[in-house]
């Protein structure tokens, strides 16, 4: 695996993705999207990747939204293609995802690197990280799916406020209003994701799949989310996992699930 924007790094079975064009605060051009992609497919294809992280090179930014460079040459119909490529290929793919994929912001997450991080199953910060979406700046709303995972995460009025006024916030006040789940010193920033990823790849690799998908189905207000629920909680039950787990807790071991 290897890119030209992204840096990867697989270590006892965590994918570390490196946005790496520090020089343009890790801006998403259409290299980084296509790159991007692909390594998301090795996560969904991979078995020995079991999560990922998300974050950017340097000490500055996670992403400082998408590249404005490529915007000038772009009509009504470009700006579509650009928002359906990304989401398509990008962040819905993430939010998607069978494993877990988490984004360690280390500095900058603006515009589509909020939204990058949004689109990941949760998020841990740095002390120095900053949120915004500051489309409005330029003329623009979000396209990265933006307006729909900030309602969800911090509900209607603060991400009115957030959208509307294009202001940035710091990691205590995103983690006030639960857009990050834990706030760390940066350069402790990617041993805590891993600390919590540890935890996650010990346990049923179909639960956390089935888990992912059901709260998502919530997050969308879709519909018969608890008749999901219940289908999903009875297909496991067919899984060697369910049994092995059940069969360790009883022998007070620890279980060693196979994905099976
Ligand atoms: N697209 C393209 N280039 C970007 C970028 C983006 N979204 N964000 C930063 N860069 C580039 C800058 O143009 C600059 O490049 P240069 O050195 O070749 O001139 C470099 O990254 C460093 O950024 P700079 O603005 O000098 O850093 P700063 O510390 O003064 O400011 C920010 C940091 C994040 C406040 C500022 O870069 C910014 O507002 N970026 C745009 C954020 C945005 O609107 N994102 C949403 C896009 S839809």
């Amino acid at each position: 695996m290897s890119f030209q924007t992204i840096l990867t790094d697989l270590h006892e079975h965590i994918l570390t993705l490196t946005i790496n064009r520090p020089d343009k605060l890790n801006a998403l051009n259409q290299t980084v999207i296509d790159d991007l992609s692909q390594a998301i497919d090795e996560i969904y294809n991979d078995p020995e990747i079991k999560a990922a992280i998300i974050t950017g090179a340097g000490p500055k930014a996670f992403v400082a939204g998408a590249d404005i460079s490529e915007f000038l040459s772009l009509d009504s119909k470009g700006g579509k293609a650009l928002a359906q490529k990304g989401q398509e290929n990008v962040f819905d793919k993430i939010e998607n995802a069978p494993k877990p994929i988490v984004a360690a912001v280390n500095g900058f997450a603006l515009g589509g690197g909020c939204e990058l991080a949004m689109a990941c199953h949760f998020r841990l910060a740095s002390e120095n990280a900053k949120f915004g979406q500051p489309e409005v700046n330029l003329g623009l709303v979000p396209g990265y799916g933006g307006t729909q995972r900030l309602a969800q995460l911090i509900g209607k009025g603060k991400a009115m406020e957030l959208t509307l006024s294009g202001n940035m916030i710091d990691a205590n006040e995103a983690y006030r209003l639960g857009l990050i789940n834990h706030i760390s010193a940066p350069e402790n920033l990617l041993t805590e994701t891993r600390k919590i990823l540890d935890v996650i790849i010990g346990k049923a690799p179909l639960a956390l799949a089935a888990a992912i998908s059901l709260i998502n189905h919530a997050a969308y207000r879709k519909e018969n989310g608890l008749q999901k629920e219940i289908e999903a909680f009875g297909k496991l039950f067919d899984t060697d996992d369910a049994k092995e787990g059940a069969k360790a807790f009883l022998e007070k071991r620890k279980a060693n699930f196979m994905g099976k």
